[in-house]
């Protein structure tokens, strides 16, 4: 049964293929990727079966964090072109039958844009209230930023400007000052920002730490949970505050009411589905989706996301299925995605990185994620089952100014401690090998020329070593690739609505090793079957799914040929299986 297009919003079947810019490709040689880079690129998103393309920012910055500081809303950054290259982008995108997202990096600007030149350089300047200025605190004498808040890439989240004596709030780097959402102004300047793009012909928008827009009132001091420093984790203060509500139901009735548009909110910080629901569900006439970050913080210690926790299978599968159910009746949608730009690779962190188990895990990660109800994020290199860069490489390779900052304070408090310049860092860069943003941000791997065939020039970022072997070039040509399962498995989904819209239930929830579940959507049911480990293991499904006659295989990743369901079944090392059954109709 396929779903009357008048019910279902097109954006929820797509798959969405992010692009992060800088490292996709570069046309130019000067080592930074491009537009024109994209668009030499635009048969292959076609061809892998992408629906949306979502680009990481792409506005003139001074590329502090990546093109998240954006100093001009309404211009292209130099080094990935012109306007006109964008224009000539979106052609390509649409004339391709395909739809462009950008990102919507609104919470902040960059300390560069003209709106902070003027609000600092007054107190009495209109524009002062556009950003969030306070006095310091005298404490003993002694001048302390206004509140405790610690900054999210390390060290006070308020910087002071001599200027005026004041401090303005960043609750990313010094160079990314809050904007101050409270002021209605700054939020039609924002209105009027997004409505430049839309006229231009975006097709939606992804909305970098929206729920971070609203401040709470007086900016009480966080508590303190570090007792090694006097800045604290303060995200009760600024994530889902007291207006976020109100300020997205007036964007949406002000600009996105207006057009069809895909939107997706980042929503950091926040794990209860019920605090999250508010954002998606329909009638609040707000944002599309979410991405939430349950599953993304499912390895970190709470005290930095670049430190790694053992995880296990059931807590993943507890997640995953929590959110597969979640408010379906009442129109709640997922954002289903395992891989950005601010996370390490999904095979090096869910699968299994080594020679022996790479392809077929990173397969069974796109089984994962291709079976799961929800609009479908893919991220560049995901594809290719692109991994992490090696631990041998060392802390100069890691340009993320999030594992900078984070480095340096560790090394700090260490040398103080230690009384010494020189001290051991090696536990932390086990970590970053293994949790930094930087493994995203490797240029893509098109061919094994110099530098995977990303640049001609020097990249601005090493590639990873294992581009001779693994790069695009080399699995297009290969039917037993990564690339050639993803594009199988892309075109899965979009054959099986129940995949898509289907219900979910979860089997064997108490299995450490297999999670399955079946999707049933009218008269069509899916089962799925993943092995997250090594070992082979025997599931026995003649007491779950009650009978197994009738369901077709759809889909595996290791034969292509049709595997015959059995009560019970013997999967194989990080396997992966679809089944589908219509019910006889009588
Ligand atoms: C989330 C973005 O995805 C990340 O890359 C960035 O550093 C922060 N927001 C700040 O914009």
């Amino acid at each position: 049964m396929s779903t009357p297009p008048h019910v279902t919003p097109w954006w929820k079947s797509a798959s969405v293929y992010q692009i992060y810019p800088a490292s996709f490709l570069d046309a130019n040689g000067d080592g930074t990727g491009d537009l024109a880079g994209i668009i030499a690129k635009l048969d292959y998103l076609k061809d892998l079966g992408v629906d949306v393309i979502w680009l990481s920012p792409i506005y003139r910055s001074p590329l502090a964090d990546m093109g998240y500081d954006i100093s001009d809303y309404e211009d292209i950054d130099a080094r990935y072109g012109t306007l006109e290259d964008w224009d000539r982008l979106l052609e390509g995108v649409h004339a391709r039958g395909m739809k462009l997202m950008m990102d919507l990096v609104v919470n902040h600007t960059s300390d560069e844009h003209a709106w902070f030149a003027a609000s600092k350089s007054s107190k009495n300047d209109p524009k002062r209230d556009w950003y969030i200025w306070r006095p310091g605190k005298i404490v003993d004498g002694e001048e302390l930023p206004p509140n405790n808040w610690e900054s999210l890439f390390s060290g006070s989240a308020w910087e002071r400007d001599s200027a005026t004596g004041e401090y303005y709030l960043h609750l990313f780097i010094s160079k990314q000052p809050d904007l101050n959402w409270d002021n209605p102004v700054v939020r039609s300047a924002i209105w009027d920002v997004m409505r430049f793009w839309v006229r231009r012909g975006c097709d939606g928008f992804r909305m970098d730490a929206i729920n971070c827009i609203s401040k709470t009132d007086g900016l009480p001091d966080a508590p303190l949970v570090d007792h090694t420093q006097y800045y604290q984790p303060a995200s009760m203060y600024f994530a889902n505050g007291p207006q976020v509500h109100r300020y997205i139901k007036q964007m949406h009735a002000e600009v996105l009411s207006h057009h069809d548009l895909i939107t997706v909110g980042e929503t950091p910080f926040t794990h209860e589905e019920s605090e999250l629901a508010a954002y998606v569900l329909p009638q609040n006439r707000e944002l599309n989706m979410v991405f939430h970050f349950e599953l993304m913080d499912i390895d970190s210690p709470p005290e930095s996301q670049l430190l790694r926790k053992p995880w296990t299978l059931g807590e993943l599968k507890a997640i995953v299925s929590r959110w597969q159910r979640f408010m379906r009746d009442d129109g709640f949608w997922n954002a289903v995605y395992i891989e950005n730009h601010d996370h390490a690779r999904s095979v090096s962190r869910f699968g299994n990185d080594s020679a022996q188990w790479r392809t077929v895990s990173a397969k069974m990660l796109a089984v994962f994620e291709i079976t799961q109800t929800g609009t479908l994020f893919v991220y560049q290199g995901q594809e290719l089952g692109l991994k992490n860069f090696p631990r041998t490489w060392g802390i100069e390779e890691y340009n993320d100014v999030a594992a900078q900052n984070y480095w340096n304070l560790i090394k700090e408090k260490r040398q103080k401690a230690q009384g010494k310049k020189d001290v051991d860092m090696s536990d932390l860069l086990d970590s970053f090998a293994q949790k930094a943003r930087d493994h995203a941000r490797t240029p893509m791997q098109w061919n094994a020329g110099a530098h995977g065939g990303f640049t001609t020039g020097t990249p601005w970022m090493r590639v990873n070593d294992d581009y001779p072997e693994w790069n695009a070039e080399q699995q297009i040509g290969d039917d037993t690739s990564v690339h050639a399962f993803w594009k199988r498995a892309l075109k899965v989904r979009k054959a099986h609505d129940v995949l898509i819209y289907g219900d979910f239930v979860m089997l064997l929830e108490t299995d450490e090793q297999v999670f399955a579940y079946t999707r049933n959507y009218g008269s069509t049911s899916a089962l799925v079957l993943l092995n997250f480990k090594e070992g082979k293991v025997e599931v026995d499904l003649g007491e779950v799914i009650g009978g197994v006659a009738r369901y077709a295989f759809v889909l595996g990743n290791y034969e292509k040929e049709a595997i015959g369901l059995e009560e019970k079944v013997t999967l194989r090392g990080y396997e992966a299986r679809v089944y589908v059954r219509e019910a006889l109709l009588n």
